[in-house]
């Protein structure tokens, strides 16, 4: 297989020399298989097929300065799919087990993991849990398939740090207010892709999705969380029904080493006019800067309200967040906070 074109990355799919994959059966894990061929064979009558009995997760590995390769926060990642499955219903790995799976899948294509030098660029490691047992009755499965699979990968929306236009969904959500928002399923995407859609139509990256409780307060996007800088505060918001980043736990520690204020809290949508700096933030490109983001009563209407951010670029403190924790992922700086994995 020929070596990707480094300056080409996009976030997609792409071919690597293996995906691994174990099963949960009769009380037990398999042995850990590594397979060529990514299509998989499976019951059609498989639970995750019908009822979306699936979660998954996303994280990263680099390769450093000091040419180590490196894994962001892979514990984290293992007990968020563990919380997920136990929504579901369905067994869940073991930490180690993930961490293991995580380290030999970056092994076994090694040759796909984009060079230090290139920007943005990093092997994308997808976790995929999902009930495999045939079934007809809505109930969690009792066997489980776990595979763990990777893609080299650049920034995910136009460049690292692009700035990007985004709007307000009032007229729909992506999670129910005592529902799935918390957890990394399969069917909370599922759910925002409508919406999604219409928004891309209108020339937006995003959705900002509200509390679908009340519609008071700003909740998070479809694939990232919210965050706001007004003076020396980091701001995010404080909600059941939007996904625990790790990404934004990190820039949290990150802001209060950097001596920044840290308010995680409920954000009212007026408070949108106060901010100096909002971006969204996730696995993919840490930071994605927002420069207007734009309210309207339904996504089809044509009245709006439009906050703008910046001149376009990354704000200064969105920037030096992203930088250090950047800085981390690459082996730029020692890393204080115990976060990276080194793959042997
Ligand atoms: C809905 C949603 N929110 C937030 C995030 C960011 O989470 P993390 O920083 O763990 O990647 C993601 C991506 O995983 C997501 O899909």
């Amino acid at each position: 297989m020929s070596t990707p074109n480094w300056s080409n990355l996009t976030f997609s799919y792409s071919k690597t020399n293996t995906i691994l994959r174990a099963v949960y059966k009769d009380g037990a894990w398999s042995e850990v298989e590594s397979l060529t061929d990514d299509n998989l064979k499976l019951s059609a009558f498989a639970g995750c097929l019908h009822y979306a009995i699936e979660c998954f997760e996303g994280l990263k590995a680099f390769r450093g300065k000091d040419g180590k390769v490196r894994i962001f926060r892979p514990e984290e990642n293992a007990k968020r799919l563990q919380r997920s499955a136990a929504y579901l219903g369905i067994e869940a790995p073991s930490v180690e087990m993930f961490v293991d799976m995580c380290k030999r899948v970056v092994k076994e294509n090694i040759d796909f993991l984009p060079p230090y030098e290139v920007t943005g660029a990093s092997m994308y490691i997808r976790p995929t849990l999902i009930g495999s047992n045939p079934q007809l009755g809505v109930q969690s499965s009792k066997e489980a398939t776990f595979l763990m699979l990777c893609a080299p990968v650049g920034a995910y929306v136009g460049g690292a740090l692009d700035a990007v236009d985004v709007v307000i969904a009032r007229n729909y959500d992506r999670a129910a207010p005592n529902g799935s928002g918390s957890y990394k399923v399969g069917g909370n995407y599922a759910c925002s892709l409508y919406s999604l859609n219409m928004a891309h139509k209108l020339g937006y990256k995003a959705v900002l999705y509200l509390d679908p409780r009340t519609r008071v307060h700003v909740d998070e996007f479809n694939s990232s969380n919210f965050f706001g800088i007004k003076g020396n505060t980091y701001v995010t918001p404080e909600s059941p029904s939007i996904l625990p980043s790790i990404t934004n736990k990190s820039l949290e520690t990150v802001a209060r080493h950097l001596g920044m204020e840290v308010e995680r809290r409920p954000v009212p949508v007026e408070e949108l006019a106060t901010f100096e700096e909002v971006g969204e933030c996730g696995t993919a490109v840490v930071i994605t800067p927002v420069h207007k983001l734009v309210d309207k009563p339904t996504l089809e209407s044509e009245e709006e309200t439009v906050y703008t951010y910046g001149d376009g670029k990354c704000g200064p403190k969105s920037l030096k967040l992203y930088n250090y924790i950047v800085s981390i992922q690459k082996g730029e700086i020692e890393d204080p906070f115990g976060w990276i994995t080194f793959v042997e």
